[in-house]
């Protein structure tokens, strides 16, 4: 468990429920707002916002805006499927009840936003470091981006620069489109992945839609607590297998959370002639401290690369792991199929 503080609300509640789309843009026709969906049953609000709670130890956090519960429906259940962590983005000033009101505060705070003027929000997060994806759901109005959600990416850009986003986006029946541009605007640093759209004519399906978009963008929906539990790491070379025992920091729980999702191949190339180094395609949280190394260590290199020693070298950085049984380099570089570019791969 991580460094994030959600200063205002963190929700981490994992209820499922009704159903998602696929994340196809739709043409975008400025239009005027159709009465959002009522969510069904008395459970729309049922969680009572406001209690910071530190987050959980998922990879995957889902932040989204809802007025009326569309969106926070389908929230839940994209954290439902990938036992994420779920924040809710709340308005400083709460959503007018009435519809007609909000109609016109929502043209306002678009209009004072293409002014530069961002309706504050209750809602910040210190970082974002721990998360691999980080799920972005609000309501359309007026084809554009929910006002809170804007807001929320404007104030927090540069946390995201480097994270991959996944959008989604609840509408009567308007497109996600301008939405996507107004996002790649507001975070121009942070990757986008295909987007979810539900209008009201998809939003029974939401079940099955969320779980086809997240089989999409490839993210595993089985965070497997028993993965975590291990303190071996499996590493592949060719045909050969062999394990390490896993150190125990910050930087090893979040590499265990990213193969409790899947394998990790990493192409290796040698440096110095005492290391294997390879990029994770990926960061972790880093223990750098001042560390001699030996033949079978497991170093994790400027928080994003894996090294193996087959060699000594004396540098700044963190310990994964060592790998079990080698004392020497003769027997490091025959598990890893002696000097040359290879691929391994680290499995729980
Ligand atoms: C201020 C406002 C503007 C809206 N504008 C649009 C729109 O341009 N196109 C559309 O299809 N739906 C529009 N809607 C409907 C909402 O996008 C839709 O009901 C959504 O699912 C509401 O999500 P929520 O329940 O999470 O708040 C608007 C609703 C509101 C309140």
């Amino acid at each position: 468990m991580k460094k994030l503080l959600f200063i205002t609300t963190v929700l981490l509640a994992l209820l499922p429920q009704v159903a998602c789309g696929n994340g196809n843009d739709e043409p975008v026709t400025p239009q005027q707002p159709e009465q959002p969906e009522s969510p069904s049953g008395s459970d729309a609000n049922e969680d009572t916002p406001g209690t910071p709670t530190p987050g959980g130890n998922s990879r995957y956090l889902v932040v989204y805006a809802s007025r009326s519960g569309n969106t926070e429906r389908v929230a839940k259940e994209i954290c439902t499927q990938l036992n994420g962590d779920l924040l809710e983005v709340e308005p400083e000033t709460s959503y007018d009840d009435d519809y007609n009101a909000m109609l016109d505060r929502a043209q306002e705070e678009l209009a004072a936003i293409r002014q530069g003027n961002y309706p504050p929000i209750k809602t910040s997060v210190e970082d974002f470091d721990k998360y691999d994806m980080i799920f972005v759901g609000y309501p359309i109005w007026y084809s554009s981006m929910a006002t809170p959600m804007q807001t929320f990416l404007h104030n927090h850009a540069s946390k995201l620069a480097g994270k991959t986003l996944a959008l989604f986006a609840t509408s009567g029946s308007s497109g996600i489109s301008t939405s996507v541009n107004e996002a790649r605007a507001l975070c121009p640093e942070a990757e986008f992945t295909q987007t979810l759209l539900l209008t009201s004519s998809s939003l029974p399906q939401m079940e099955s839609r969320v779980a086809s978009w997240l089989e999409q963008l490839n993210v595993n929906i089985d965070n497997n607590p028993e993965d975590m539990n291990t303190n071996t790491l499996k590493l592949t070379v060719g045909s050969k297998t062999f394990t390490a025992t896993l150190a125990d920091n910050s930087s090893v729980e979040a590499l265990k959370e990213r193969l409790a999702q899947n394998p990790l191949t990493i192409s290796m190339t040698d440096y110095g002639d005492m290391e294997k180094v390879g990029a994770l395609g990926f960061s972790l949280p880093r223990n750098d401290t001042s560390i001699t190394t030996g033949p079978g260590d497991l170093i994790l290199y400027q928080g994003s690369s894996l090294v193996i020693y087959y060699d000594t070298n004396s540098w700044n950085f963190t310990r994964l792991g060592k790998v079990d049984g080698v004392t020497t380099r003769a027997q490091m570089l025959d598990l890893l199929g002696g000097t040359g570019e290879i691929e391994v791969t680290l499995s729980l």
